[in-house]
């Protein structure tokens, strides 16, 4: 029985391929893909999806494993095992805001823009502060240079889109990478071809 992989479409999906190839699987398919969305990949059939859809598939077990980011399974949960984590994509879910703000000052309640409702209201819910949350599709940092919100909650990587916006880190809040995760039913099923795959990443993780 052969796996069935779903992998998030973008960079973890590049990150992905260099994992592959020092596994030793024949990724020339998947590096020339064009428009094509289910590829071979060795033995493997790899499905390509974003990050949601990654979850979506392998908690329905259409996908036996997939590659995606702790920042979709904490926002997203799922049903599915976390086996390893690979240690690429990694960047950070931090709070920022315009420089010279201060979104900790007064008690009044503060508005944050994010693409993450779930980790920012968990975030703020800890702190015991009271917070609306204006969810935005992408560039978040637009919403307080617009003066729709007081903050933003965001992802993190060299930091270079806060600073050309004039925005700083207020707080960091977790590390987020990739992770290979498993549906639960595969991992009995297909018991013999997942724990061969699992040795196989994570003795080839960098
Ligand atoms: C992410 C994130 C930040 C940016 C951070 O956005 O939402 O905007 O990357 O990276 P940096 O710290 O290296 O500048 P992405 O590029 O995924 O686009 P999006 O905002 O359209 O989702």
């Amino acid at each position: 029985m052969s796996l069935r992989i779903a992998l998030t479409k973008g960079r973890l999906e590049k990150e992905c391929v260099k994992l592959f190839e020092r596994i030793g699987y024949d990724c020339e398919v998947l590096k020339d893909k064009g428009r094509r969305l289910i590829l071979p990949v060795g033995e493997m059939e790899a499905v390509l999806a974003k990050p949601s859809d990654v979850i979506t598939y392998v908690t329905h077990g259409v996908c036996d494993v997939g590659v995606v980011g702790k920042d979709t399974i904490t926002e997203t949960g799922g049903r599915f095992y976390e086996v390893a984590d690979l240690g690429f994509g990694k960047c950070r879910f931090a709070v920022a805001a315009k420089a010279g703000s201060n979104v900790y000052n007064g008690s009044g309640r503060k508005i944050i823009a994010t693409k993450y409702p779930n980790v920012a209201r968990a975030f703020f819910d800890g702190k015991g502060m009271d917070i609306e949350i204006v969810k935005i599709e992408g560039s978040v940092e637009l919403a307080p240079l617009l003066g729709l919100t007081d903050a933003i909650v965001d992802l993190v990587e060299t930091g270079a889109t806060l600073r050309e916006n004039g925005l700083v880190v207020v707080e960091d809040i977790f590390e987020v990478s990739a992770r290979l995760i498993v549906n639960t039913a595969s991992m009995k099923l297909k018991q013999k071809e997942i724990d061969k795959f699992i040795e196989a990443v994570t003795t080839n993780l960098l």
